[in-house]
């Protein structure tokens, strides 16, 4: 949440620092804000709205120098307006901060200048934390550097903050609790990042800043030092972005883009780990703890949002599969709750941005129990990827869209291989068998290819429903978290509330909601459960429910019940089960379009939720 961008070197900072803010707008989205050093003195631009409302406000002014700091905000203190937009600067103009995160003890520590003498712009505890820093610098002759680390000593919280002095203004002085921060070396020159994407065009070389560490960035060079004193010796890695990822390709929108990559993306995500010539699923992150999986008393999955649903799926098929028991659980909930983990329990993780706070503080407390703890997440070099034991990533490549698509079916296809790989390793499955679910797994991205091409007939159900006030999803067995998930995606992007439900349970509640007006979309495709979701849409048409169906192929039963159908290929088993979901991607997609939504960037949400 809330995107940092920082620039140092010999370019205009300007247009790199806008660019990186466009960039880092899944972030977060209420305001946006910019610092500049021109040579001679550093001015801060600020404004409610997108970063270009700020473009457009600053037109005409001074946007000169080659360092600066820029923030694109998603309010956690404060309401989205100009005055808590970020930069803040300190109450006497020595200090210019952006910073994502919650500083928790900051009422404190307000208090407490307020007895110095401090007045305060906005209500957020960032300003606080600027005017912490100018306080202990003004106390005593020390650098700006040596401030900001004993500012940070006296805070709780989480943070990823750039830091500029108008003192010093030859430096960047950047650190991290809890909050991403990712440096990119040039030659000569400096960039800061939330994430690593507002400067792929400029270098590919970077430093993952770590939890309480302090970098001091000159055109010079990076000196990183932790929060107690230590030298640090940064550590070089190479990002591994494709700028193709981050532009929209043609797509009017970064969803449908990524709706459409699903195919691509698939198979990326299985190249080079499923051997359909030899029937062998490997993945090579996975060896180590190999033996680990396999004698696991229980595995745990721990998500949130579209990533606790992959979890459930993960559910189905390792249960299915790798006969382990298997918990499934929001992370938030895990972490507050005591549970009791132990040695013989895997808890595994799962997160597109590797950065979710609760998430990661849900891992955190698994490892502190001694369970071995793994990570499916897809950006590389992420914090949870970086904390646990081993895992696998997802190849979905960048996902920006707010409303998760590609990541989704990416984790579902590693949680199958997972599954697959255990199960055969503990020879719950047969070698006939096996071969068959490997051919289904490698056949999922053309089956989605051919789902791609329903998208006008999809359309046309969208129009027809785009008015409505609520929806409700069923399913049942692996198709009850794909209701699941096409409900959210409804809800996120078209703020149309909608409600996933396992089609059983209907009749214990949510049949009381149907009328002639709510559609009731089910996932009513050929296999185990299909004579009793038969009897479900009945039900429902016998209460003059609408009914929306996603069938198999063909299925001319379902056909003569529904209102509509959207036909998907036959699914063998419960690994091609997630092709499902693209329908109702599809449909949230249009119906929100229709409504006139954002959809890449739907109120009130963030990509990378960095809060608890
Ligand atoms: C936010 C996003 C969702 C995402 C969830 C978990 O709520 O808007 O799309 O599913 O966070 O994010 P993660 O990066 O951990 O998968």
């Amino acid at each position: 949440m809330c995107g940092i961008v920082g620039y140092i070197g010999g370019q205009s900072a300007y247009p790199i620092i806008i660019n990186g803010l466009k960039r880092l707008e899944y972030r977060g989205y209420d305001s946006a804000g910019i610092a500049l050093y021109n040579g001679k003195s550093t001015s801060v631009y600020k404004k409610y709205g997108k970063v270009s409302d700020l473009e457009n406000s600053v037109a005409g002014l001074d946007t000169n120098g080659c360092l600066g700091i820029g923030h694109t905000r998603w309010a956690t203190h404060g309401e989205p307006n100009d005055k808590n937009a970020h930069p803040h600067m300190s109450m006497h103009g020595k200090f210019v901060i952006v910073h994502n995160g919650i500083i928790e003890n900051y009422n404190n520590l307000k208090k407490r200048l307020t007895t110095r003498g401090y007045t305060f712009k906005s209500e957020t505890d960032s300003e606080v934390l600027a005017d912490l820093i100018e306080y202990i610098y003004e106390l005593s002759p020390i650098s700006p550097d040596d401030a900001v680390q004993l500012a940070l000593r006296k805070v709780q919280g989480a943070y990823g903050i750039v830091v500029m002095c108008t003192d010093h203004p030859d430096r960047l002085i950047a650190a991290r609790k809890s909050s991403p921060l990712v440096i990119g070396i040039g030659d000569k020159e400096y960039f800061i990042g939330s994430d690593a994407s507002p400067f792929v065009e400029y270098t590919d070389q970077v430093v993952y800043l770590d939890n309480d560490q302090i970098a001091v960035i000159s055109r010079e060079g990076l000196n990183i030092k932790s929060i107690n004193n230590a030298v640090v010796t940064p550590e070089i890695k190479k990002v591994d972005i494709d700028f193709d990822e981050i532009e929209k390709g043609g797509f009017s929108h970064f969803m449908l883009k990524e709706i459409y990559e699903q195919p691509r993306s698939i198979t990326d995500t299985m190249r080079g780990r499923v051997l359909s010539e030899v029937d062998k699923i490997t993945l090579g992150g996975l060896i180590d703890v190999m033996p680990r999986l396999m004698n696991a008393r229980r595995i745990i999955i721990v998500g949130c949002g579209t990533s606790w649903h992959a979890g459930l799926m993960g559910e189905y098929l390792f249960e299915e599969y790798a006969r382990i028991p298997v918990e499934v659980e929001y992370a938030s909930e895990f972490r507050y709750r005591n549970p009791i983990i132990n040695q013989e329990d895997v808890v595994i993780a799962i997160s597109q941005s590797g950065e979710t706070a609760d998430t990661l503080a849900a891992i955190q407390l698994a490892k502190k129990c001694g369970a071995c703890v793994l990570g499916i997440c897809n950006v590389v070099g992420s914090s949870i990827a970086r904390e646990t034991d081993a895992g696998v990533y997802t190849h979905a490549g960048v996902e920006i869209g707010v409303a998760s698509t590609k990541a989704f079916t990416a984790q579902v296809s590693v949680l199958a291989m997972m599954a697959l790989m255990i199960g055969r390793a503990k020879y719950n499955i047969k070698s006939a068998d096996y071969h068959q679910l490997i051919r289904e797994l490698m056949s999922i991205p053309e089956k989605i290819e051919h789902i791609l091409k329903s998208a006008d007939h999809i359309k046309e159900i969208a129009e027809k429903y785009k008015d409505s006030s609520n929806a409700l999803y069923l399913g049942r067995g692996c198709y009850y978290p794909v209701a699941l998930e096409g409900a959210l995606k409804l809800k996120e992007i078209s703020y149309i509330h909608a409600e996933g439900y396992p089609a059983a349970e209907m009749k214990h509640g949510p049949i009381a909601l149907i009328d002639d007006k709510m559609p009731v979309i089910v996932i009513a495709t050929k296999d185990k459960g299909y004579e009793k979701i038969v009897n479900n849409i009945q039900e429902v048409k016998a209460r003059k429910g609408i009914v929306i169906a996603v069938i198999t192929e063909g299925d001319t039963t379902i056909a003569a019940m529904a209102d509509h159908v959207i036909e998907v290929p036959a699914v063998e088993n419960a690994v091609g089960a997630m092709i499902t979901v693209v329908p109702l991607q599809l449909l949230s997609y249009y119906i929100a379009i229709m409504r006139g939504c954002n959809v890449d960037q739907p109120r009130n949400l963030a990509k990378s939720v960095t809060v608890e």
